[in-house]
């Protein structure tokens, strides 16, 4: 056999395990560190005015730096955000994951051919879509539903008079010193999930107050809906919370504007979704519970659409 004949099957099997490796320290560090980077939740941004938030007033600027004042570490992530708390557990710092946000490497780099180049414009519109949804979710909220989305601070476009510098403590007890002017963020009130608080009283057998805890997030979205908005994300056991005993809309980042959505016909189904997905989720977690929990709902559900209610459509 020739010598370079004997050399070629070694060297595929390097090849292979090298491959193999270095597919495997990828998903290893994924998984430790979900990926945090400074580089992901950074993006050339045109500046948009509509997303200002007004100026500080004195106050706000002194709590805005008390919050800031200690570091933050990391909770977890969202499709599109990083979350991280603060050290009193007060607040949450939020970061938008622009990795999903803006336009993927390898789209920008097709060639400029006629099918490409439509391809890659279609795909660029649609993550700007997304990405301008997100903010405009973000404002919206902190416009007419601030208290109800515990949102604190906005700061939606970069700056250079901001000043401030935060400690972020990463998934991996890494610390970063960040400072906040070219990043977007968001300061928000520090919430439990609704399936946390779920979790918490039915694993204590409290139907009672897990009966409370639905109506409170029932009530919360008829009060959206009065106010002409509505979430597009219907993710309701862990995109709202509380704070305390505060129902809040903890992601906006699909909020959207619709007045028709004061109408009882026109968010009826949307409700009904987000009731769904309430029973799903006691079906699958608490089936002991579900038949009463899913009477009760009903019964709210019979109340706000004024006429019987029932999931199985009788
Ligand atoms: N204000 C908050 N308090 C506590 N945890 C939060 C808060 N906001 C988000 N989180 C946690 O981080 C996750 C991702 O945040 P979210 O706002 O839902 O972003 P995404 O748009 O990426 O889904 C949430 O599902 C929740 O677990
Ligand atoms: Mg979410």
């Amino acid at each position: 056999m020739k010598k370079t004949q004997r050399i070629w099957p070694q060297r595929l099997i390097w090849i292979t395990l090298a491959v193999v490796v270095v597919f495997f320290s990828a998903r290893v560090y994924y998984r430790l560190t979900d990926d945090f980077r400074i580089a992901n939740m950074t993006y050339e941004m045109p500046h948009h005015p509509e997303w200002e938030a007004p100026s500080f007033t004195k106050a706000e600027r002194k709590k805005f730096e008390e919050i800031l004042s200690q570091p933050f570490s990391y909770v977890g992530k969202g499709a599109q955000s990083y979350v991280f708390v603060s050290q009193d557990k007060k607040h949450v710092i939020k970061f938008f994951k622009f990795k999903h946000l803006k336009p993927k490497w390898w789209v920008d780099a097709l060639p400029a051919f006629p099918y490409f180049k439509e391809y890659r414009e279609r795909q660029n519109a649609k993550k700007l879509r997304q990405l301008n949804n997100v903010f405009t979710g973000y404002k919206l909220a902190y416009d007419v539903h601030k208290e109800q989305s515990g949102i604190v601070f906005i700061h939606l476009n970069k700056t250079n008079d901001l000043n401030v510098n935060v400690t972020l403590i990463d998934k991996i007890g890494r610390k970063h010193l960040l400072d906040l002017d070219p990043i977007v963020f968001v300061i928000q009130e520090n919430a439990k999930t609704f399936r946390t608080v779920m979790n918490e009283a039915l694993k204590s057998g409290d139907i009672a107050l897990a009966k409370k805890r639905i109506t409170q997030i029932f009530n919360l979205y008829l009060e959206e809906y009065r106010k002409g908005i509505y979430d597009r994300d219907h993710g309701v056991m862990h995109n709202t919370g509380f704070v305390g005993d505060k129902p809040i809309h903890l992601d906006v980042g699909k909020l959207t504007r619709d007045n028709t959505m004061q109408q009882r016909k026109v968010y009826r189904p949307d409700l009904e979704k987000i009731g769904r997905k309430i029973e799903v989720w006691l079906r699958e977690q608490y089936p002991e519970a579900h038949p009463e929990l899913t009477k009760f709902i009903e019964e709210k559900f019979s109340e706000i659409f004024g006429e019987k209610y029932s999931f199985s459509g009788s």
